[in-house]
Formats: structure tokens, sequence, C-alpha cells
């Protein structure tokens, strides 16, 4: 049987006594070594819930377990060591003078014996492909390479969920598809549960599973696929589909017989060469 690695059971919050409810009644479950993404509208509750999972905030009702373990005041400091965050801004991130000082720092703060520090440097900063800068200065780096050094950061700890909160939001796409593709391996490697948080639908479409947060309620769980065939309505609670769902649906719209709902542009292809091999 696959293991839990965070349970939400009945979750709901706010910022303050007298403040709305910013996220109401929410239970999930996200498995060991899978990758889940999470969407929805600008204060819909998604970053909240990545707060909520290592402990900056308490559920006002309900219970969070992480790997078995309720999330409470006695368990922060071992729930920190399970949750590694990524976050939107790379020059945020930075607390040490070099790249290896900074995936140091982590470390020290949750008691890493030194003789393991330096091997696990390594390790992190091969497994983002920054190895050859440790001893560069943080503002040297692109934003792209920055954001992997954090990466590298929060993997140092080995946790066993990593939480990226927007991680891509200010790369270019060269610098996404960097992100995205070494979180992929990580993920491959490092067996870790991932959550994504994104607008970037990208992003979306590579994950195993999608939590669709709409006012604070989890309005659908599904598959890519069982998420973007909602086109109509993913529009009315303000979401996006991809490009290639657009495109593909007008395609049959103009009488193009294509059988699939296409999520990417291979499958698009695909989806026209099998018609197109059969007429
Ligand atoms: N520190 C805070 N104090 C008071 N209200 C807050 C605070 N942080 C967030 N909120 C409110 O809680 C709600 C949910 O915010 P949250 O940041 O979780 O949304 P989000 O889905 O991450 O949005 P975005 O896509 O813009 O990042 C919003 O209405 C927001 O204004
Ligand atoms: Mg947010």
């Amino acid at each position: 049987m696959r293991k839990k690695i965070i349970e939400f059971r009945n979750v709901s919050f706010r910022y303050g006594e007298e403040a709305p409810w910013v996220l109401k009644n929410c239970s999930f479950d996200i498995y060991e070594d899978e990758w889940v993404a999470i969407i929805g509208h600008n204060g819909s509750g998604k970053s909240t819930i990545a707060k909520l999972v290592n402990g900056l905030l308490f559920p006002q009702e309900g219970e969070i377990l992480i790997d078995g373990q309720l999330v409470n005041e006695e368990s922060i400091w071992n729930i920190r060591k399970e949750v590694g965050m990524v976050f939107q801004n790379p020059d945020n991130q930075f607390v040490g003078a070099t790249v290896q000082d900074d995936v140091a720092f982590g470390m020290e703060n949750r008691g890493v014996p030194r003789e393991d520090m330096k091997k696990r440097i390594t390790e992190t900063l091969t497994a983002v492909r920054m190895q050859d800068y440790l001893l560069t200065e943080p503002h040297r780096l692109s934003g792209g390479q920055k954001q992997r050094v954090a990466i590298a950061s929060v993997l140092a700890i080995s946790p066993k969920v990593l939480i990226l909160d927007e991680a891509t939001a200010m790369l270019d796409p060269s610098g996404r598809k960097e992100i995205m593709d070494t979180v992929a391996s990580i993920q491959d490697d490092h067996g870790v549960s991932l959550i994504t948080i994104t607008h970037d639908l990208q992003e979306v479409v590579q994950a195993d599973r999608v939590i669709v947060m709409n006012r604070g309620e989890i309005w659908k769980e599904a598959t890519p696929r069982g998420i973007f065939t909602q086109k109509d309505e993913l529009r009315k609670i303000g979401l996006d589909v991809p490009f290639v769902a657009i495109l593909a649906d007008e395609l049959k719209q103009a009488g193009v017989a294509i059988e699939m709902e296409p999520l990417d542009h291979e499958e698009l292809l695909e989806g026209l060469w099998t018609l197109h091999s059969r007429t």
C-alpha cells in the first residue's frame, strides 16, 4: 500500500479571529513519491496550504499530519526537517556568501554533522547541476541558477516533501524548463513527494495529480487530463487551459476529427498523424 506523507483532515484556516476563512474544510492526501500540482485563482489559498504544511501557520480547525506526525507547536522542528520549501523570489532565499555556504546553512541549523555536510553539498549541487559553482557568490548567478541552488539547499536536509511555491514565476522560459527538468529528475532519484504551486500550465501537465483550489475550497482533484478536459468549468473559476487543448478544440470544430484530448504538442501531433494515416 502506498504511504501517505501529507494528510489534511477537515482543515480550516483564517488570518485572525475576525478575518474571513481562507481555507474551508479542506481534506486531501499526498502520497510518497507523488508529484501533485496545486492550482487556483489568486488568493484561493495555495500559499496558505504550503505554510500550513511546514508549520509556519497552524489551522484553527482540523488536523494536518506529515509522515504520520501531527503538526503542532511541539513537532514543528521535526516537521521542518521533513519539508523543504522554495519560494518565488530567488533573491530572498540566500543567506550564504557563496553557493556552498548557502547549502551548508540549512544543514547547520538542523544539526547535520560536519562530516556529512561536505558530502551532501557535493551531492545536492550535483543533483541540480550546480557542482561547478561551489565558491561563486550568489549574486553572480542567473535567476534559474539561484533557484537551483535554493532547491539544493532544501534537498541537503533530506526532506520527504519538497514544495515549490511559484518557484519558476520570475524566470524566463529556459530558466523554467531548467527548474522543471531538475525537479523531475530529483523526484525520480530521491523519492520525495513533490508539490508544485504554479500558474504555469506546462508544469501542471507534468504532475501525477492536480488539486484545484477555488475560494478556499478544494474544487477538484484529478489527473492533469481529468482537469483540462473541463475547459469551460475551469474558465468559470478563473483558470486557463493549455494552448494545445484550445487549439485541439478549434481544430475539432473546424471538422478535423482528432479523437483525443491532447495536452502538449507531441500528443497533438500524434493525434493529427493518426488521423492522417487513416485517411
Ligand atoms: N498574512 C496574511 N494576512 C492576512 N491575510 C492574508 C495573509 N496572507 C494571505 N492572506 C489572504 O488569504 C487569502 C489566501 O491567500 P494565499 O496567499 O494563500 O493565496 P494564493 O492562492 O497563494 O494566491 P496567489 O496565487 O496570489 O499566490 C487571500 O485572500 C489573501 O489576501
Ligand atoms: Mg501564493
